[in-house]
């Protein structure tokens, strides 16, 4: 995928604004339930993916091949099927567990693979 870096951004701008609305929905309601759904999808998808993003731009070269696009399909999948499961959870169906399980398997294979290009290439 060309500019990697554009699309981390492209999308952490959404996962930002969808996790404050939902902050700002939790702050009206007092329902604090999903409270976990918010701070994961804020910090993974909001943060982190914009700290890929930096990382992308400054090491242009690790941006290139299919392991950095792994890397990125990984993540956002990863934070999808998370937070949908993580919800479903909290809204009292335990059957979600496995996917969130799966989910959560996605984006830790996503930053074992994120590390890799790290050391292979914060060097440079
Ligand atoms: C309009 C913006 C936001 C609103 C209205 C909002 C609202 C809230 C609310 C109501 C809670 C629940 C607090 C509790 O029950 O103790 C919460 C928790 C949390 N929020 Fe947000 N939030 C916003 C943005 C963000 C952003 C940008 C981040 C991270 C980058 C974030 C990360 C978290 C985390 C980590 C928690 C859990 C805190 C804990 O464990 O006590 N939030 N937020």
């Amino acid at each position: 995928m060309s500019n990697l870096s554009g699309w981390c951004f492209r999308l952490a701008v959404l996962y930002a604004l969808f996790g404050m609305v939902m902050g700002e929905a939790m702050a009206m309601s007092g329902d604090h339930g999903q409270m976990p759904v918010h701070a994961h999808i804020n910090v993974l998808g909001w943060v982190s993916l914009a700290l890929f993003g930096v990382f992308y731009k400054l090491w242009p070269a690790a941006a290139v091949g299919r392991l950095p696009l792994a890397q990125f399909v990984l993540f956002n999948i990863g934070i999808i099927v998370q937070a949908v499961s993580v919800s479903i959870i909290l809204s009292g169906n335990e059957a979600a567990g496995p996917f969130a399980g799966i989910g959560s398997a996605f984006l830790i294979i996503s930053m074992a693979l994120f590390a890799y290009l790290v050391y292979r290439h914060a060097t440079e």
